[in-house]
């Protein structure tokens, strides 16, 4: 009698083709080389607006969550206040002297057009990121300056295309540094990070695999603190829409105020989750003690808890490595669970549906009649 040996879909290529599709793996494992053509096609950028006294992202989903790493890596430098705005109105405050980005990979999400038409009303500042659509056509038409960035990938795959021109803003408009520094750094922890986390390597020295093995059957909840506040709730977003599995993203100290006691009577709901604490070997040590004294109280719930450890000296590297991480253990997850992980079947019929109610042509019947505010 021969006994089958199960060979675990994880070490098997042509089973990870299979799975895989649309080759969403291809978009991680190239990472390095989409930020690099990223830093080549912002430094192109040309602005000549005024400083402004507040930044607005706009945004949704994968466009967005360029906005949140930008918040995160600015906070600690720039001296005005950066709001994301993921809604169809910006807020109150936005006037002439805010700086508004809109950010929209496909150009044609109803919330990213409606907020480009409230900025344009309020006289903002606007610039314009995606790859075409609505939004690009009306930015042609009323010379608002934009960046159009390659067309054809998933938005969620299209981040460093999206997130790169932000930061390059921002610092040719002097209100944060460190960019380039930070950016060559990043170019080569990236590659290193792909090598290490790439489907040739055995899940015993992938640390991306062996984490998805890890959490496989249980819903993911994501703790970040500090620049790692947005690189969690990527990691949510990834599991969610790669892996087709509900996730969860918290931050520390916050965390530490309600959270932590909803894991106090979870009794046998707590092993359908596992945790995973994003760590840093410089993190504060004020994060530090909470981290450590949060594990120690949540062990008694039950609740499978995993380390990520972060790589990288600067906050820059840290935050694009740490998210080309979680790329991985998504896409992994979504191996191991069987699923496609690039369709996004329900935001599809979603927006489908919602195109039925007529809303993105009357924002677009409105946008029809702007005129140019800058010649
Ligand atoms: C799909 C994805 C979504 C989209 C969102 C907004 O990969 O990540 O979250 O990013 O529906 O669409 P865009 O980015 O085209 O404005």
């Amino acid at each position: 009698m021969t006994l089958k040996t199960h060979k675990s879909p994880l070490e098997d290529i042509e089973q990870i083709k299979r799975i895989d599709k649309s080759t969403m793996l291809q978009f991680s494992t190239k990472a390095p080389k989409h930020y690099r053509e990223a830093v080549r096609l912002a430094e192109k950028i040309v602005l000549d607006y005024e400083k402004p006294v507040n930044i607005i992202v706009a945004g949704m989903g994968g466009s967005a969550i360029g906005g949140e790493l930008l918040k995160d890596y600015a906070r600690s430098q720039a001296p005005v206040p950066i709001e994301v705005n993921k809604d169809y109105q910006l807020p109150a405050y936005a006037g002439q002297r805010t700086f508004v980005l809109v950010v929209s990979y496909s150009g044609d999400t109803e919330e990213s057009l409606s907020a480009f038409l409230d900025a344009q009303r309020r006289k903002c500042m606007v610039y314009c990121v995606s790859s075409g659509g609505t939004l690009l056509e009306f930015a042609e038409k009323l010379n608002v300056p934009h960046l159009r960035v390659p067309a054809g990938m998933p938005p969620r795959a299209a981040s460093p295309y999206l997130l790169v021109p932000q930061l390059v803003l921002l610092e040719k408009m002097g209100l944060v540094s460190g960019v380039s520094e930070g950016l060559n750094e990043a170019l080569k922890l990236l590659e290193k990070v792909s090598r290490e986390n790439a489907p040739e390597k055995h899940e015993e020295f992938n640390p991306a695999k062996s984490l998805a093995s890890g959490i496989n059957g249980s819903v993911p909840v994501v703790y970040g603190f500090g620049i790692y506040r947005g690189v969690a709730q990527r990691w949510k977003q990834q599991f969610n829409e790669n892996a087709k599995v509900p996730a969860k993203w918290e931050v520390f100290p916050e965390l530490n105020h309600n959270e932590i006691v909803g894991w106090e009577k979870a009794g046998a709901l707590a092993k359908r989750f596992s945790t995973v604490f994003l760590r840093d070997k410089s993190e504060p040590a004020e994060v530090r003690s909470r981290i450590e004294i949060t594990r120690a109280l949540m062990q008694a719930g039950g609740s499978k808890q995993f380390e990520v450890w972060t790589q990288g000296k600067s906050a820059l590297a840290k935050m694009l490595s740490t998210i080309l991480v979680g790329d991985f253990v998504s896409v992994y997850l979504a191996v191991l669970r069987g699923v496609d992980p690039t369709p996004v079947q329900t935001i599809v019929t979603l927006k489908h549906k919602l195109g039925e109610t007529g809303i993105r042509e009357k924002i677009i019947r409105e946008l029809e009649k702007l005129k140019p505010i800058r010649s």
